[in-house]
C-alpha cells in the first residue's frame, strides 16, 4: 500500500466517505475501513439497506467510532453534509445495481443521493464486485461506459479468482490494500480537490 509519508509530494489521508452495497464482498469493506483508520483516514460509512443483510452497521460503527448512515430520511441534511464533508468518496463493494443507478443518475437511497450531491470536482472511486456473468453482461458493461462518459469517477477493477458462488472468473472485489492505494492515487492525481 502507498505510504503517504513516503513521498513529500503525496497528500496525507483525509476524509473518506465509504459506500457499502449489498454484495457478498461487503465483509471485505470492514478490513478496508480498519486499514484506512490505521493510516489516519477519517471514515464515514453509508450502507444500502441490502448491504445490512450482509454485514451489520454496528461493525462499521465500531471500526470508525461514528454512527453509520442508512436512510435518506433519517437526517434531513445528511446527503448534503456528507457530500460536502468528504475529500473523496469510495464505493466498495459496488453492486451491479448501484452501478446502474449511478450510470442513470438515479437517487433513491442515501448512498446514490449523496454521490449525486458531491460538489463538482470531487472524485468517487468505484470498486465493483459481482458474479462473472453479471460483470460481463452487456448492460453492466454499457453502464460502465456511461459512467466513464460522465467523468469524476475512478475504477478499481475486480480481480479474477474463484468467486463465492463457485464460478471462476472476473468479479472479485480487489484487495483492500489495492483499493486504498487507488484512493491515495486518486487524491494525489487531483491535488486541487477541495480539502
Ligand atoms: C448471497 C448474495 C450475494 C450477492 N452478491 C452480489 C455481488 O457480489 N454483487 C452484486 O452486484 N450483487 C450481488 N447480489 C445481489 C444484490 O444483493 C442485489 O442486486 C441487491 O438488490 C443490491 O442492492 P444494493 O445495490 O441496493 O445494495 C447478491 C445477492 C445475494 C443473495
Amino acid at each position: 500500500m502507498t505510504d503517504p509519508q513516503a513521498s513529500p509530494a503525496a497528500l496525507g489521508p483525509g476524509r473518506l466517505l465509504l459506500g457499502v452495497t449489498g454484495g457478498i464482498a461487503a465483509y471485505k469493506a470492514c478490513e478496508l475501513v480498519s486499514l484506512a483508520m490505521k493510516v489516519g483516514w477519517q471514515v464515514e460509512v453509508i450502507m444500502t439497506a441490502n448491504a445490512t443483510r450482509f454485514v451489520g452497521p454496528l461493525t462499521f460503527a465500531g471500526l470508525t467510532g461514528r454512527p453509520v448512515h442508512l436512510g435518506t430520511f433519517d437526517d434531513a441534511m445528511a446527503h448534503i453534509q456528507l457530500a460536502k464533508w468528504a475529500d473523496v468518496a469510495l464505493i466498495a463493494p459496488l453492486s451491479a445495481n448501484v452501478l446502474g443507478k449511478l450510470a442513470c443518475g438515479l437517487a433513491d437511497d442515501l448512498l446514490t443521493t449523496t454521490i449525486l450531491a458531491l460538489p463538482r470536482g470531487k472524485r468517487c472511486v468505484l470498486a465493483p464486485a459481482m458474479n462473472t456473468e453479471m460483470w460481463r453482461s452487456p448492460v453492466v458493461q454499457r453502464n460502465i461506459r456511461w459512467i466513464d462518459e460522465l467523468g469524476g469517477y475512478d475504477w478499481v477493477q475486480p480481480t479474477e479468482k474463484r468467486l463465492a458462488c463457485g464460478d471462476f472468473g472476473v468479479g472479485a472485489l480487489a484487495e483492500p490494500t489495492d483499493i486504498l492505494t487507488a484512493v491515495y492515487a486518486c487524491v494525489n492525481a487531483h491535488p486541487s480537490l477541495p480539502r
